[in-house]
């Protein structure tokens, strides 16, 4: 029986703690079933869990734009404006709050001017950075803003530090968000849109110690600082790039170097405070891949997958946590006030290239994948005081996709049914956890068979999502509500019998949620049992 306390202040929540253990411990039964004990502290409510940790990243790779969003006008998919319908209708049920385009590793060969003006007159160029894929410039500035719209999220571009220069991303977004009487502006307007666009968040370059320049964190530090110069704005939020997974080296030296413009007293002195920018870097981000293990050159394919596969991808997941911690830890020293966010730009699953694949980097989306977005999303509430952003790779045809496409044909994949039960999350006030449970155990693997997290939303109603990453065992839960009591509580669990389960062109709906009957409630008490493999949310109405 392990103890897991998903609390920034680490105090139990239990009166003594051994008692907790010894008694969670008596619960351990027949090997069949997990015994676990949640404490959710709604009483010590923490942050609120930031909408944009539900953020989406669509690069020109694949089909993941061409196909998967634009389908241009004259096509016969129901469009709006090139825009395919059914897409946009799925994605506004899930709240998608931003997007971040147009890459990845694209976004360092991008040049802005390519994507704007009339469709027959722009270049027709290679997509480089995935293996020369025809580009056609037909999905641009234009076509990205007018899919935001229509899916109701904001921007977050990613401009090119490696092909690219300071001035040519000023000028993007002087196009971009001046006023159209300004001569940038006065071209957009010219293409269709004199109102500005609104661009929240902008990143400064991609992977920059890989395919975004091949920089050390030192001499991106300075490249940082010089976009800085010509990209800040007010309101506008600045991302510094992308740790690779745990590389504390890449954090600490950019913190070191870019954070601040001047020493620190030169810049707190009122009368310079016009000239200074306090921090220089809204948010560090970190990018990291699932896989099952630690070796991008073994990948597990996406079906029909062993069980040894399944536990070293749920350990692999399992580590954002400690990246998470060590990543922040570091953000403390600079930072003690917490004003710099971590935005986790790239995160999802990445199997093994199939050679049958209709496009590249497309793969097929399985309940594991829905259980490692669970487990995900659920660690990244947990540090809700320093994740404000993430974005998971990627939203349509490409690694952990929302949706497939095939043609005319959608399908909504696992990894989209957790999203659409999570939404309840977004905006929610974090109420820290403490799971005591047995641990699933697979060869050499040994984790915590269920990873929890809870939030309160607006109207007091109280969500805890419970992720059971054991394939073989059901759980059964009792979970104890500290300084509250449930009247009322409901639930929707997505599990199947298999763990490759997944939903293709032919069965679109093999897995969709259902709901999870049994659960008990006795004012502060619940009890329900969550199946093995599963993902579960639980509604309790105070
Ligand atoms: O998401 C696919 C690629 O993975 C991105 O282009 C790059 O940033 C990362 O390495």
């Amino acid at each position: 029986m392990r103890i897991v306390k998903n609390d920034k202040s680490k105090k139990t929540f239990c009166a003594v703690l051994t008692a907790c253990a010894l008694w969670a411990s008596a619960l351990a039964s027949a090997a069949s079933t997990i015994d676990a004990h949640i404490t959710v502290a709604a009483d010590k409510p923490g942050p609120k869990i930031d909408p944009n940790i539900y953020g989406h990243f669509v690069e020109h790779l694949g089909r993941g734009v061409y196909e998967g969003i634009w389908v241009g006008e004259d096509s016969p998919i129901p469009n709006v404006r090139g825009i395919r319908s059914d897409v946009v209708s799925a994605l506004r049920k899930i709240r998608v709050p931003l997007v971040r385009w147009p890459g990845g590793c694209f976004a360092e060969l991008y040049h802005w001017r390519d994507g704007i003006g009339p469709r027959d007159k722009r270049p027709r160029t290679v997509n480089s950075a995935w293996g020369d894929e025809p580009e056609t410039n037909a999905f641009g500035t234009h076509a990205f803003m007018d899919f935001l719209e229509q899916i109701g999220a904001k921007a977050f571009l990613s401009v090119n530090v490696t092909t690219g220069t300071p001035g040519e991303a000023r000028e993007w977004l002087h196009y971009m968000t001046e006023p159209a009487e300004s001569a940038l502006g006065a071209q957009r307007a010219a293409n269709g849109h004199p109102e500005p666009f609104e661009v929240p968040f902008v990143g400064i370059g991609n992977e920059t110690w890989g395919c975004g320049g091949n920089m050390t964190a030192s001499y991106y530090a300075d490249v940082y600082r010089a976009y800085v110069s010509a990209l800040a704005a007010p309101g506008r939020r600045l991302i510094a790039s992308d740790a690779n997974s745990d590389d504390y080296d890449w954090t600490e030296t950019l913190l070191e170097k870019a954070l601040f413009r001047h020493t620190r007293s030169f810049m707190e002195s009122a009368e310079l405070a016009y000239i200074s920018r306090w921090p220089q870097i809204d948010m560090v981000s970190i990018h990291f891949y699932t896989f099952a293990g630690n070796d991008w050159g073994k990948k597990s394919p996406t079906l029909g997958f062993s069980a040894g596969e399944w536990a070293d991808s749920m350990l692999r997941t399992s580590r954002t946590d400690e990246m998470l911690q060590k990543h922040s830890a570091i953000l403390d020293k600079y930072d003690p006030k917490k004003r710099i966010g971590i935005s986790f730009s790239e995160w999802g699953a990445w199997w093994a290239r199939d050679e049958k694949a209709p496009s590249n980097l497309f793969q097929q989306n399985t309940l594991r994948d829905a259980v490692i977005a669970g487990m995900t999303l659920n660690i990244f509430h947990n540090h809700a005081d320093r994740v404000k952003m993430a974005n998971i790779a990627q939203m349509i045809n490409v690694l952990q996709s929302m949706i497939l496409t095939r043609g005319k044909d959608m399908v909504l994949t696992p990894t989209y049914h957790v999203f659409d039960l999570y939404q309840v999350h977004q905006g929610a006030t974090l109420l820290p956890t403490e799971v005591a449970a047995d641990d699933y155990v697979s060869g050499a693997v040994a984790l915590p068979a269920l990873n929890v997290s809870a939030s309160r939303d607006e109207k007091g109603v109280i969500h805890v999502s419970i992720v059971n990453i054991d394939p073989e065992r059901e759980a059964a839960v009792s979970l104890a509500l500290n300084g509250t009591k449930a009247r009322s509580a409901s639930a929707r669990v997505l599990t199947a019998a298999t763990m490759d389960a997944h939903n293709d062109f032919d069965a679109p709906e093999r897995l969709v949620p259902s709901d999870l009957k049994g659960i008990n409630v006795r004012g502060d008490n619940l009890k329900l049992k969550v199946p093995a493999k599963s993902v579960t949310v639980l509604k309790v109405q105070p």
